[in-house]
């Protein structure tokens, strides 16, 4: 049994909450990616009617090969479950998204979610965070967001691909990767970054999840 073994059993798990009708929330990388497919199939069983509300196109396409009817988050009032992976979970139950560049959509669907499932391996549990906080800017805000994070003794690094280019969302804004070391007060920390002109989305999230699955390697999972 593996961590893939894991996230596909804690897949059909999750899905109970999903019922005929559903507006579901897609969020983006590889523990969403899993859901999805777990998805597709209790969908085709259950001859189920779901749109779903992708964050990136990243998992549109997955959605998209799986057959999954599709809507997008500014067509819909309300999202009945989002499910999604994340970077760090620390014991108050934020999170840290952003790892894959979709923060902004993953914060929408937050917002409009009656219920967020989150998912994610042991591995990014943590007592505090430590991890960089993404933060996606407009990019003519670079150098001014760059001094701002300073200032809350953050060391801002601009994300890049492979080659050195500038990773750019697909929302066409740049990611600041920030240092903040380790992160004692993450509401107090995401409500000044968002006071930042420029800023566009934090990768701490301030809307908590409901549920928390936690894969472990043996391929068994716990909900927190
Ligand atoms: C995408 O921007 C992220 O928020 C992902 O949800 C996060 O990085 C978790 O991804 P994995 O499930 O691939 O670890």
């Amino acid at each position: 049994m593996s961590y893939d073994d894991a996230i596909s059993a804690l897949s059909n798990d999750a899905l109970r909450l999903v019922k005929d009708g559903s507006v579901i929330g897609l969020g983006s990388g590889r523990a969403a990616t899993a859901l999805v497919k777990s998805l597709s199939t209790l969908i085709t069983l259950k001859k189920y009617e779901i749109k779903a509300v992708p964050t990136s196109l990243q998992i549109k396409l997955v959605a998209e090969d799986l057959g999954i009817s599709l809507v997008e988050s500014d067509q819909v009032k309300q999202i009945d479950v989002v499910f999604d992976g994340a970077d760090q979970i620390d014991p108050q139950k934020y999170v840290i998204k952003g790892g894959g560049g979709a923060l902004l959509r993953e914060n929408i669907l937050f917002s409009l979610a009656k219920k967020v499932v989150v998912m994610a391996d042991k591995t990014k549990f943590v007592k505090n965070f430590t991890r960089t906080v993404p933060v996606e800017i407009h990019p003519l805000a670079r150098s001014s967001v760059t001094r701002s994070i300073a200032n809350l003794d953050g060391k801002a690094h601009l994300r890049t691909l492979d080659r050195g280019y500038p990773f750019f969302t697909e929302n066409g804004n740049i990611i600041l990767d920030c240092d903040f070391g380790t992160i004692k007060n993450p509401k107090a920390l995401t409500q000044k970054i968002k006071q930042i002109p420029g800023v566009l989305e934090s990768g701490i999230f301030l809307r908590k999840p409901d549920i928390i699955y936690r894969a472990k390697t043996n391929g068994k999972f716990d909900i927190l």
